[in-house]
């Protein structure tokens, strides 16, 4: 069964990852319900949707309004039914000068979204599953950030850090109800988020030697959301071109 005729709530399904994650679980028949807070970017992805058949609803949402995510959460049970899967891309990632940490209004948004957005949808979603009683899907988003400096980014890097622990132990929690919760930490991939490509000089250190697709990354989180992958909870997987295995060492010549 899979996510066929089930219900997958994607959050910042409008861009990038999350978009990717809604076209792929789409295709395999979920019911997909797509929250972001850019409407365009939704109804970009409703429309090429609607072309194949596949049912998606876009619902207009500020992850880090508790209210906000709650009142999501009551439509699309009542559009689609109870969550299935959460796969809860949404993060921002303003540009860094030095640390966003001298900016207290910056830094209370990068947490206020990175992190208790992320737990507003999964409280809202967990409650759901429960409630179903079949078990459940939850794939969360780190960045190769969690474990490694970005200079300029330590609110952004801290946020990252706090969603692995918190995986983990939603995992604990979650496992007797047949919930599985895993993270990505991905290195960069291609999407607005990535801005600017990175230093040539980072791609050359990079055992793939290129930045990551957003497909990429929802073929991960596809296995993550199959009934393969059961025995798969409490983990956090790199996609990272192999970044996090060099730590820094030189490409030798080939
Ligand atoms: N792109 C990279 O190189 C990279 C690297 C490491 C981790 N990540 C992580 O991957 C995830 C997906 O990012 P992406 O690369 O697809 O970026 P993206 O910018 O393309 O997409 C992010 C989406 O989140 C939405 N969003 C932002 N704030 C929101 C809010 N308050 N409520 C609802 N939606 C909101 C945006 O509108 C956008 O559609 C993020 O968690 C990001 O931190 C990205």
């Amino acid at each position: 069964m899979g996510v066929s005729g089930r219900v997958a709530v994607v959050t910042g399904a409008a861009s990038g990852q999350g978009r990717a994650t809604s076209l792929q679980l789409a295709g395999e028949g979920a019911l997909v319900a797509a929250l972001d807070v850019d409407t365009v970017g939704l109804a970009g992805l409703v429309d090429e949707l609607s072309d194949t058949g596949a049912r998606c609803r876009a619902y207009q949402v500020d992850v880090s309004d508790s209210e906000a995510v709650l009142r999501a959460f009551a439509e699309i049970e009542a559009d689609l039914g109870r969550a299935y899967v959460l796969a809860a891309a949404a993060a921002i990632y303003p540009p860094g000068t030095l640390s966003h940490l001298r900016d207290p209004e910056q830094t209370a948004r990068i947490f206020d979204v990175n992190l208790m957005g992320v737990v507003h949808c999964a409280s809202a979603a967990t409650s759901q599953m429960i409630e179903e009683g079949h078990g459940g899907r939850i794939v969360l988003w780190s960045s190769i950030g969690a474990g490694a400096a970005i200079a300029g980014h330590a609110a952004y890097c801290a946020g990252k850090a706090a969603i692995e622990g918190l995986g983990r132990a939603l995992a604990a929690e979650l496992g007797p109800y047949g919930i599985t919760v895993n993270t990505i930490a991905p290195g960069a991939i291609d999407t607005p988020m990535l801005g600017t490509p990175p230093d040539p000089a980072y791609f050359e250190v990079l055992p793939a030697g290129r930045a990551g697709t957003p497909e990429e990354v929802a073929h991960l989180v596809s296995y993550l959301c199959s009934d393969s992958s059961g025995f798969m909870t409490g983990a956090v997987l790199a996609l990272d071109g192999g970044l996090s295995g060099v730590n820094g060492a030189v490409r030798p010549e080939v």
